[in-house]
């Protein structure tokens, strides 16, 4: 009875390891697949020292265990060459088993980056608490939400705008640091099939690191052709002269639409079309998510109050009258891109 508590907390921590589009053991496409047979590698050589450990200590507590009546004192035994080898050549021998692939993949995988002519470049940079992703040879940028065209390398440049963060999409590959100053660090990546793939901040970074998720989409090639074309076009500012004002004056001195506004905060382009606002929540009027708010409330809740959502985030509370946030919330959820058949 005592051990009901903690069998309840176990099976709660490993149903949330059950999500598989979140997990590294549904490895998709070579590079996780790679990685998850390091895994196995691992897990199969712990598996053998616990079985053989065991095995040994359950065998010596039975086979010398003190007998009934038994008053000598066993055998004592001081030093011995022999077991001395044993342990110390064994463990040399795992670990090399265990270091040689491991240290190969990493370096491979920071070094093939660039192998791959056809490869789709992605500079990534990591902000408090978003994603920023730049394609240098398109000419655009997007924000929290990775289109990648399925089966190409996707080839990353990462780095970070303020603090230490980590990459990391646990289905795909992953993960590297991102850190700010001048140390890029490289990998590269490939999705073998069409769809979402979910991506998280695996290092420490501040209160929201929790909430700083991101997607990575992975579309057929015209469909990303479409979309890129689609983020290089102009785009149309709120049709009401009041929000179209307020929206110039107070959203695109930091953040950008189409060719408009500042450069350094997510750029809003196609936000209607992401699958998240902020990364977190969700932007879909899809009944099944009915309960999380509509595209257009959650926008409405993000923009009214950012810190309550993802606090410490670098947003801050908008001077905005509620008719003004309403027709902004009401653009950017109109603001969509139309890229998929
Ligand atoms: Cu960014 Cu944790």
């Amino acid at each position: 009875k005592r051990l009901a508590p903690l069998l309840a907390l176990m099976v709660l921590v490993l149903s949330a390891c059950g999500r598989s589009d979140l997990s590294t053991l549904n490895p998709q496409g070579p590079v996780a697949q790679e990685q998850f047979g390091l895994m196995k590698l691992a897990i199969s050589i712990m598996l053998i020292v616990i079985v053989v450990v065991f095995a040994i200590s359950f065998y010596v507590i039975i086979r010398f265990r003190r007998r009934p009546g038994d008053k000598t004192i066993p055998k004592q035994v001081e030093g011995s060459h022999k077991l001395e080898i044993i342990w110390t050549v064994i463990p040399i021998i795992m670990l090399i088993i265990l270091g040689v692939p491991t240290v190969q993949s990493v370096f491979n995988l920071a070094k093939d980056y660039t192998k791959d002519p056809d490869a789709v470049k992605v500079i990534v940079t990591s902000h408090q608490y978003w994603w920023e992703f730049e394609y240098p040879e398109l000419g655009i940028k997007t924000a929290q939400e990775l289109i990648i065209p399925t089966g190409k390398t996707i080839s990353i440049e990462a780095k970070s705008a303020d603090v230490l963060h980590s990459f990391w999409i646990p289905s795909l590959a992953g993960k590297i640091d991102t850190n700010p100053g001048a140390n890029v660090n490289t990998m590269y990546f490939s999705a073998p099939k069409e769809g979402v793939y979910l991506g998280k901040c695996a290092e420490l970074c501040g209160p929201s690191h929790g909430l700083m998720d991101f997607k990575v989409k992975s579309v057929d090639e015209s469909s990303f052709d479409r979309w890129t074309a689609a983020l290089q076009e102009p785009v149309a500012l709120p049709s009401d002269p009041a929000v179209k004002e307020a929206f110039v004056s107070k959203c695109l001195t930091c953040h950008a639409v189409g060719d408009q506004g500042g450069p350094a905060f997510p750029n809003l382009t196609g936000i209607g079309s992401r699958q998240t606002v902020g990364g977190i929540l969700v932007n879909t009027d899809d009944p099944k998510y009915s309960n999380e708010g509509s595209t257009e409330e959650n926008l409405h809740r993000w923009i009214k109050d950012p810190q309550a959502v993802k606090p410490g985030n670098q947003m801050p509370k908008v001077d905005l009258t509620e008719q003004e946030l309403d027709g902004i919330a009401k653009y950017l959820s109109d603001l969509t891109l139309d890229y998929q058949q």
